[in-house]
Formats: C-alpha cells, sequence, structure tokens
C-alpha cells in the first residue's frame, strides 16, 4: 500500500485496463471536537469504555489532509457542543448535481445535527430540502454511476426512497440491511467509480443479494474479517480508495483490479460506529461539464457589495435567459469572499457584475482582485457594467484600468445593452467549441 505524500499521486500507476476515471472531489467534513461515545445506537458503540479525543482529532486529520494531498477540496462544517457523532458527515444530507436532501435523523441524540446541515447549504445557495421520512444522507444512499443505491433496514425509512427518487430524479435500488453491525449501507458497500463496487454479502437480504449480483458481476467481495474492520466503509475518487488500514485483504484486491488503495488509522472513530465514509460527505455540485453541447452559458449575476438595487440584476437575468443562457442571480450587497465562494462552487462561464449606485469603479477594483487571486476563477469571463462612478460615465481611462485589473470587458451606461449582447454572443461560441 502506498500513502500519499506531499504531491499528487502519478495516475500513470494505474494498470493499463482501468479508464482512469478519478478527479478532483470536493468533501465535507467536520473536526471531531466534541467526539465522544455517550449513547449507544449502533453495536459499535459502549459507553461505558471511554474514548481518547485527541486520539480521534489525530486519526480524523490525517484523513483530512490525505484528501487534500490526493488533490482534493475538503470544505468543512463547524462541530456543535453537545452533538458528539456529528464528525460522521456523511449522515448530515445527499447532495447530487448540487440538490441537497438533509438528513432526517432516526435517533432524537443526533436530530439537530441537520439543522446544522441545513444552515450551512442554506447560506451556500443550495437547493436544500429536508427529508421528510427518516433519511441518514449518504451514509445510506450511495450514487452508483446513473442510479442511487439506498440502503435500509436499520436507519433510512424505505418511504423515503421514492421521495429521493423525486428530489434527484435518478432511479433510486432499495437494498435491505440484515446484520445491525452494518447499520448503514455505507458500512457494507462502497461505490469504486461508475461500474464497480465493493461490498460484504452477508450484510443485505438473499434478495438484495440477488440485485447486486445482477448489477455489478465484477464487484469486489469482502470477507468478514474486512467487513469487521470497516473496510467497506471506503471514499474512492475513481481510482485512489481511502480505506482503513486494517483491510488487508481488499487492499490487496482493489491493488490487482487495478485501484490504487490509501490505508488509514480509524480505530478511535470506529468506536462510534464510525469510518473513513462516515467522516465524508461528498459534495457533488453541479459542474458546467454536464451541461449539454449547445446550451446558453453559465452565468453569475451580481452587484458589488455597498450595492443596494435590484431592478438592474433582474434586468440583467431575464436578458440573459431569454438568450438562453442559465443564470444564477445572487442579488445586490453581495460581500465579496460570498461572491468568491459562490463561484467556486458554481464555476459559471461567465460573471457579470452590475452596479448602479456609483461605487462601482471603486468596488469593481477591489472585487477583480479576489476574484482573480483563485487559480480557479482565473480564466473566467468576468465583465463589469452599469453606473460605475458618481461623476457619470469614466471614460477610457477608467475603462483601462478595470480591464487592466482583470474584468474582460466593461459596459458603462452609455454604451447601452448591445455590446454586452455581442460579447455573451462571442463567448458562448468560444465555449461551445
Ligand atoms: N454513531 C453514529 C451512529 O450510529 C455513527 C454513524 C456512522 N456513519 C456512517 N456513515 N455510517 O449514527
Amino acid at each position: 500500500m502506498r500513502f500519499p505524500t506531499g504531491s499528487r499521486t502519478p495516475l500513470a500507476t494505474a494498470e493499463p485496463h482501468r479508464e482512469v476515471a478519478a478527479g478532483a472531489r470536493r468533501y465535507l467534513m467536520c473536526r471531531p471536537t466534541y467526539f465522544d461515545v455517550v449513547y449507544s445506537i449502533n453495536p459499535w458503540m459502549d459507553p461505558s469504555k471511554p474514548v481518547d479525543p485527541r486520539l480521534a482529532v489525530l486519526q480524523w486529520q490525517r484523513l483530512h489532509d490525505v484528501y487534500v494531498e490526493l488533490g482534493h477540496t475538503v470544505e468543512l462544517i463547524a462541530p456543535v457542543p453537545g452533538l458528539p457523532d456529528m464528525v460522521f458527515a456523511a449522515n448530515g444530507a445527499t447532495v447530487l448535481d448540487g440538490r441537497v436532501l438533509v438528513a432526517r435523523f432516526l435517533h432524537d441524540e443526533r436530530a439537530a445535527e441537520a439543522v446544522a446541515y441545513l444552515d450551512w447549504f442554506g447560506s451556500r445557495g443550495y437547493e436544500v430540502r429536508q427529508a421528510a421520512w427518516t433519511n441518514e444522507g449518504e451514509s445510506d444512499y450511495l450514487a452508483a454511476g446513473s442510479w442511487l443505491l439506498a440502503g435500509s433496514g436499520f436507519r433510512t425509512d424505505r418511504r423515503s426512497h421514492a421521495e429521493s427518487e423525486e428530489f434527484f430524479g435518478r432511479p433510486v435500488i432499495g437494498l435491505t440491511l440484515v446484520d445491525d453491525n452494518y447499520y448503514h449501507l455505507d458500512t457494507a458497500l462502497a461505490v469504486l467509480d461508475e461500474q464497480t463496487v465493493m461490498y460484504y454479502p452477508a450484510a443485505f437480504t438473499p434478495g438484495s443479494q440477488d440485485i447486486l449480483r445482477g448489477l455489478f458481476p465484477d464487484a469486489i467481495i469482502a470477507t468478514d474479517e474486512d467487513a469487521e474492520a470497516f473496510g467497506l466503509n471506503a471514499v474512492s475518487d475513481g481510482h485512489h480508495v481511502v480505506l482503513p488500514a486494517g483491510a488487508t485483504r481488499l487492499i490487496a484486491q482493489l491493488r490487482a483490479s487495478g485501484f490504487d488503495p490509501v490505508g488509514v488509522e480509524v480505530s478511535e472513530l470506529l468506536r462510534a460506529g464510525g469510518g473513513v465514509k462516515c467522516c465524508t460527505l461528498e459534495l457533488r455540485d453541479r459542474l458546467p461539464a454536464q451541461r449539454s453541447p449547445g446550451a446558453g452559458l453559465s452565468v453569475v449575476v451580481t452587484s458589488v457589495a455597498s450595492d443596494s438595487h435590484n431592478w438592474n440584476l433582474v434586468f440583467l437575468q431575464l436578458t440573459l435567459e431569454e438568450l438562453g443562457h442559465q443564470v444564477l442571480n445572487l442579488g445586490p450587497c453581495m460581500p465579496d469572499e460570498l461572491l468568491v465562494s459562490e463561484c467556486l462552487r458554481v464555476r459559471p462561464d461567465l460573471i457579470v457584475v452590475s452596479s448602479v449606485n456609483g461605487h462601482g469603479f471603486r468596488d469593481g477594483m477591489r472585487l477583480i482582485g479576489r476574484i482573480r487571486a483563485h487559480p480557479e476563477l482565473s480564466a473566467t469571463a468576468v465583465v463589469i457594467g452599469g453606473k460605475l462612478g458618481i461623476a457619470g460615465p469614466g471614460g477610457v481611462r477608467s475603462r483601462d484600468q478595470l480591464r487592466s485589473a482583470g474584468f474582460d470587458a466593461v459596459f458603462e451606461e452609455d454604451s447601452g445593452i448591445a455590446s454586452f449582447k455581442i460579447f455573451t454572443e462571442r463567448l458562448t461560441m468560444s465555449v461551445h467549441t
């Protein structure tokens, strides 16, 4: 097994027969600041045995760092005192195509975690809803290709399967768990890439085993020992598979199948019945690449922090939508940092900054520096327009200054909407060729 070093693992080490579908992923994690075992809601939890909170934090930190070293982005949700299981972020929600179905926990002890997730996603502009039926998020819902595998039997209510199917618009395949040691789907099955899974058959009813055999004839099958070592509670980026170091046979099987296993120690977290995958919620955003070819641009429309005018933004949104583009209108008074984080999330083709309060020049100069400071946004088209200076159109000089600060185009009120439309048409052609 290779442990990642400071650099990205070269993908060239993959077996030649396997198409490497690995890509940078975005994960949400929660530091185990208040981790403890004070109640027992699964057979792994024994409140009479004290946990070592320092060790839990160290193991979690290592897992976090492994993701970063593999080139993934890790977002953090703040831990809440009194919620000792909140480290298990995978339980908090399911995120697919940028839509978020927040969990509804079975046990009262964990119910309040859902509030923190509603808040986290809601304040970042995701389309969020809390599940109506008991639903423990990605611990029971695993995306496999275009399907959604859904566990039930111990936690997630089967009635939530129909709700998720409707919400995400993906076919849900229900799988029933029978062994309470494997009370969540992600303790008994891991998705490795679009076509491959690994699982522990004995955790499922005979009918569900048949379904799995039919869907995944080439699956990697785990032994009792590796399942007990929580080896199936693993996170794959399509190439690297992060899993407990103790799952030694699985590690060999994964390598033989062309994956690159990365072992980590999660023994202290296992005292609560959680491991690698439990700590990791994948943020599956809608990427521009998923748009159908020939469609319009994905555009973020926004104003600057000091500007509270709304109608100019609505006008721009309608104009752009009429031209066939998809618009996310962030509204007025947008703080620079929030705008940047939204753009990092959505990765639009175009950012349109509109300001009419006369401070657009000053605010725009600051904002563009902050946008361009992110390598991910260094090539994104960004334009500014409206009434940018208090003394009326700023003229060639201020336009040049804005352009050399990083804007691709400046549309002042005297130039009208026509030149803006021409700009978006050209951009559409260049994005789709
Ligand atoms: N103590 C937690 C519980 O029983 C552990 C959750 C593990 N998370 C997971 N994704 N399987 O709810």
